[in-house]
């Protein structure tokens, strides 16, 4: 195995001290790239994109073809786990994913399979080993899966959801039909990450997109505790031999901002937060590293005022270690792509006088 030659970003999850601040972007492989969108034309829908190793790989290593970004991110969706379990995962143009089978009783989860990531998944870790080979230690890879809770809100509203009145109508009426959905994705995830560390990632990230639409009753028991237990069950290594021995692991809940305690208190090893978070009050919390958290919309504006935006991020941070900058939520599509160049020069220059290495 190669030699990794950027261990900033392993280093900062660990808070260990960085001679600058890494970063890298949610979503940073897709549309506002022209190149993804050519590759995308050509005929490959979405999920084959996902599913053909040598695709998902060329659109992973695409964006740090442009830029010095400090982390891969692999090319993937959080809905391959609903589709391995039988859903059929869709994409209508325009209109985000959808799913061809819907869930809406209990009888309809307790049908559900578990699936055998080497199996039904087993195109993700394919896509892993042929991208961990082609960074050939160039930055460290990054595996991710929805959260059980942000899994489920697809699953039971049949797609994208601006108000979850059906999943929301379960929790209330039938909680204990989305305890077993949730306990069911919940090992699912386990064995799929588990299968991606195995397969060559890094470090991963649980994306809990849908956590904030909770309430502050139900965050806790819907959501943060399934991740939770996923993440007793994750083969995460250990520290005392080198960096790359652990593989640390990201909670990023949007919308979780008035939550941080009891997310810190899980045991992740980062968290990852949107832009309605003060970094400084996160950073006095505990020993946990940080990943965020500019506005996406800020990269629309000039120049300066996407420097002056870093400067506040990177000052509000301050001195410690621990810092991972990243957008509070995934780039928009319509960014324009040297404004992302801006925005990755201006944290690697700017952030040096917060580090003494
Ligand atoms: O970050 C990366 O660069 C890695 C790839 C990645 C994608 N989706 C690629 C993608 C990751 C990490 C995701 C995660 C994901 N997918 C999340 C969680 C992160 C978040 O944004 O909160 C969610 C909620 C999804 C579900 C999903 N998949 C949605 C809502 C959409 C967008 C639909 C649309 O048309 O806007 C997708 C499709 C998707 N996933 C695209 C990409 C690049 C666009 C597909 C295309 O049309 O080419």
């Amino acid at each position: 195995m190669s030699q990794l030659k950027n261990d900033r970003y392993l280093r900062a999850l660990q808070c260990l001290p960085v001679d600058y601040t890494p970063i890298w972007m949610m979503r940073q492989a897709g549309r506002y790239l022209p190149e993804y969108r050519q590759l995308r034309a050509k005929a490959n829908d979405f999920m084959t994109m996902c599913q053909t190793p040598e695709l998902a790989c060329e659109v992973t290593l695409q964006p740090l073809r442009r830029f010095d970004l400090d982390a891969a991110i692999i090319f993937s969706d959080i809905l391959t786990i609903p589709d391995a379990m039988g859903l059929g995962l869709y994409f209508e143009v325009g209109e985000g994913p959808k799913f061809a089978k819907s869930i809406s009783q209990l009888s309809d989860i307790e049908k559900l399979p578990i699936p055998d990531p080497q199996l039904s998944l087993g195109y993700v870790m394919d896509a892993i080993r042929l991208t961990k080979k082609e960074l050939n230690g160039k930055v460290p890879l990054i595996g991710f899966s929805g959260s059980p809770w942000t899994l489920a809100t697809y699953m039971i509203e049949g797609g994208s959801s601006k108000s979850f009145t059906k999943i929301k109508k379960m929790l209330y009426s039938h909680p204990e039909a989305l305890h077993l959905l949730l306990e069911k994705l919940a090992t699912s995830v386990a064995l799929y990450l588990n299968a991606q560390i195995e397969a060559g990632a890094q470090s991963i990230m649980i994306f809990d997109t849908w956590g904030g639409v909770l309430s502050h009753q139900s965050y806790q028991t819907f959501s943060l505790n399934y991740m939770q237990l996923i993440l007793s069950n994750l083969k995460r290594g250990n520290k005392t031999q080198n960096v790359t021995s652990y593989v640390p692991v990201t909670f990023f809940t949007k919308g979780g901002g008035l939550w941080l305690d009891s997310i810190i208190n899980t045991g992740c090893d980062a968290i990852g937060v949107d832009w309605t978070v003060n970094l400084s009050d996160i950073r006095q919390k505990g020993k946990v590293a940080v990943q965020g958290n500019l506005d996406p919309s800020i990269l629309y504006a000039d120049r300066q005022t996407i420097e002056s935006n870093v400067d506040a991020v990177l000052k509000e941070y301050g001195t410690n270690n621990g810092h991972i900058f990243n957008l509070g939520h995934g780039i928009h599509q319509d960014t324009p792509v040297e404004h992302v160049q801006y925005l990755i020069e201006a944290v690697h220059q700017r952030s040096k006088r917060f580090h003494h290495d």
